[in-house]
């Protein structure tokens, strides 16, 4: 896989161009978040192991083609990475989730750290890490450095949106770690907002602020 895919297809951006509009709703946003993962999740899990299996159709036999290998791993940063988990759990339900819990210091921007849950056995799973933006880096990259640091060796990132600045920090912090996004936007603002962005995912998933 190519260390960074952009997911153009058109479904994905005419869904991206609502959510971003400030009038739409929350209820809206969050719906849209998870139609969107389903397509993202779709690209994140081209490359799954597959092996064979016997089934009989109502008319004969056949050797069917099966997922293969453990169970995957989803990583949803909290708290916005939770709109692109529910979707991608709807595609794969089996999945194990692990959940990293961090926040953007609103001064400095470094990602503070204040909860983390994952599964054991991470370096036998491919562990799927979601979180709808992608800004300076920080929040992934720590998010990644956790994971690692727990034994996970085979890491995908997907964004929903990411800025020029935070592909290059990123794929910097971890090449070996291919991205997915549905866009990558102009810059960030003095404030490391994406710019033109969607403003504060998890503010407007969950009607705060
Ligand atoms: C947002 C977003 C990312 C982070 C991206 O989370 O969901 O985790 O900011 O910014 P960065 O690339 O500059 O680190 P936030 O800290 O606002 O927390 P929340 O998900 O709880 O709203
Ligand atoms: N986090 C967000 O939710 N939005 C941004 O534009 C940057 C960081």
């Amino acid at each position: 896989m190519q260390q960074v895919t952009v997911v153009d297809h058109p479904l994905v951006q005419h869904k991206l161009t609502i959510m971003r509009d400030k009038d739409t709703s929350t209820a809206s946003f969050r719906q849209l978040l998870r139609e969107i993962s389903h397509l993202l999740c779709y690209e994140a899990t081209r490359e799954l192991e597959m092996t064979t299996k016997m089934i009989e159709t109502p008319l004969m036999e056949m050797k069917a083609p099966t997922l293969s290998g453990k169970k995957l791993v989803f990583a949803s940063i909290l708290r916005a990475g939770n709109g692109l988990l529910e979707g991608m759990l709807d595609l794969v339900p089996s999945a194990r989730v692990a959940h990293v819990g961090l926040y953007r210091d609103p001064v400095t921007f470094e990602a503070v750290e204040y909860y983390f849950k994952a599964p054991e056995d991470l370096e036998d799973r491919l562990v799927i890490a979601v979180d709808p933006m992608l800004a300076t880096a920080n929040s992934a990259v720590l998010a990644i450095n956790k994971l690692k640091e727990r034994g996970a060796q085979n890491i995908r990132f997907v964004s929903l949106l990411a800025a020029p600045e935070g592909i290059e920090a990123f794929t910097e912090a971890h090449p070996d770690v291919p991205v997915i996004t549905a866009a990558i936007d102009k810059k960030l603002n003095e404030k490391n907002y994406i710019l033109p962005g969607l403003g504060d995912a998890g503010d407007r998933m969950y009607g705060t602020k």
